[in-house]
């Protein structure tokens, strides 16, 4: 019996979190897994009526869990950063989730921008480091507002956490069985601190998996192949700010935020699955919004859990759904509505 915590949160993240909830329900009944789901209102609505972001309990509360369900954090009513910073960031930090799993996959039937390529150029993962670098918020201010102000902001990377990100890079790899070829994406001309740890720590790794190509790409040249040359890649694994920006380029090459899934990872703990875009406010109740990236979502999660039939199955309903019905991963232009989407995924699930 797997106990799953739900948090749909802001905007449309309860609409799309609901669709993915309908296919994990037709999933269980199909693949014979129990589960049983607790809901949160954790998100912008709580903070403005209670004044508090998050309950003291949060971490340990949700540590009771397999699985965390995320839809979406963010509210046009609240200062930008502090859900972000408060709920976001804290739940990732504070389940230690380290990992930051981010696939780049073109599914059947999806426009992608770059030209004259297709599923078979666009697919791979983007292992993101989630716990250090420039997130944990070191440094400070002097003499603020003044015209002497000063603002450091540093990165922060420990052996401990950059070498355990490079190693789930590396059995990702291995298990992928694809290139079989991981790219270190860092910085290593200019940031001679942080990606000198990053490159020795990579390339020691590397010699724990001879059947795995260790390769090296510096940040800006990664985001010219990746539009050049998306097929070069298998894995890549790069820090945290780096890893948060080549994700959006990397996912409007699949298509856009409707169809972008991501799983904050603790392999050894409580992690946390969530479409990549924001809570997309202005179409909040419309039945507009794409599902699909919770649903990827969705579909990261029962892989993560170990239920490797229903994954495959939901990966495939995805690709049917991409293949054969949506005309567009825009939210409105699909040619369906978003429960319409979620019906048409579970359908396919229950029909398998
Ligand atoms: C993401 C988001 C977050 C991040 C923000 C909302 C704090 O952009 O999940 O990529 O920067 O990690
Ligand atoms: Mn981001």
């Amino acid at each position: 019996m797997y106990k799953i915590a739900v948090i749909g949160g802001d905007g449309t993240g309860p609409e799309v979190v609901k669709e993915g909830l309908k296919v994990l329900e037709v999933a269980s009944h199909k693949l014979g897994f129990k589960y049983e789901t607790v809901d949160y209102d954790w998100g912008g609505e709580r903070y403005l009526r209670t004044g508090e972001v998050l309950p003291e309990s949060a971490i340990d509360e949700m540590k009771k869990y397999d699985a965390i369900y995320l839809g979406a954090i963010g509210h046009p009513d609240v200062k930008p950063g502090i859900l972000e910073k408060g709920i976001l960031l804290y739940l990732r930090f504070g389940l230690d989730q380290y990992i930051n799993l981010r696939p780049v996959k073109l599914y059947p039937g999806v426009e992608t921008p770059l030209k004259d390529k297709g599923p078979a150029d666009i697919d791979y993962v983007v292992v993101r480091e989630n716990t250090e670098g420039l997130y944990v918020g070191a440094g400070g201010t002097l003499k603020k507002g003044t015209p002497d102000e000063v603002a450091i902001q540093e990165s922060i990377n420990t052996r401990k956490g950059v070498e355990r990100c490079i190693r789930y890079a590396f059995e990702c790899a291995r298990k992928r069985n694809k290139d079989k070829k991981v790219t270190l994406c860092g910085k290593t001309n200019v940031l001679t601190y942080a990606f000198d740890l990053w490159e020795r720590a990579f390339y020691e790794v590397a010699k724990e998996y001879p059947d795995i190509t260790p390769d090296y790409a510096h940040v800006d040249a990664t985001t010219m192949w990746m539009v050049k040359n998306p097929e070069w890649f298998d894995v890549i694994v790069t820090d945290n700010l780096f890893g948060d920006i080549i994700t959006d380029l990397g996912a409007m090459t699949q298509g856009g935020m409707g169809i972008s899934a991501g799983g904050n990872i603790n392999p050894e703990g409580v992690s946390m699955f969530e479409p990549i875009g924001g809570s997309a406010p202005k179409y909040t109740g419309m039945n507009v919004i794409n599902p699909l990236a919770a649903i990827g979502a969705m579909q990261m999660m029962l892989e993560t859990l170990g239920e490797t039939k229903a994954a495959e199955l939901v990966d495939k309903a995805i690709a049917y759904a991409t293949g054969e019905k949506l005309k567009s991963m825009a939210a409105g232009k699909m040619g369906y509505s978003t429960t319409e989407v979620g019906d048409l995924v579970a359908q396919f699930v229950a029909d398998a």
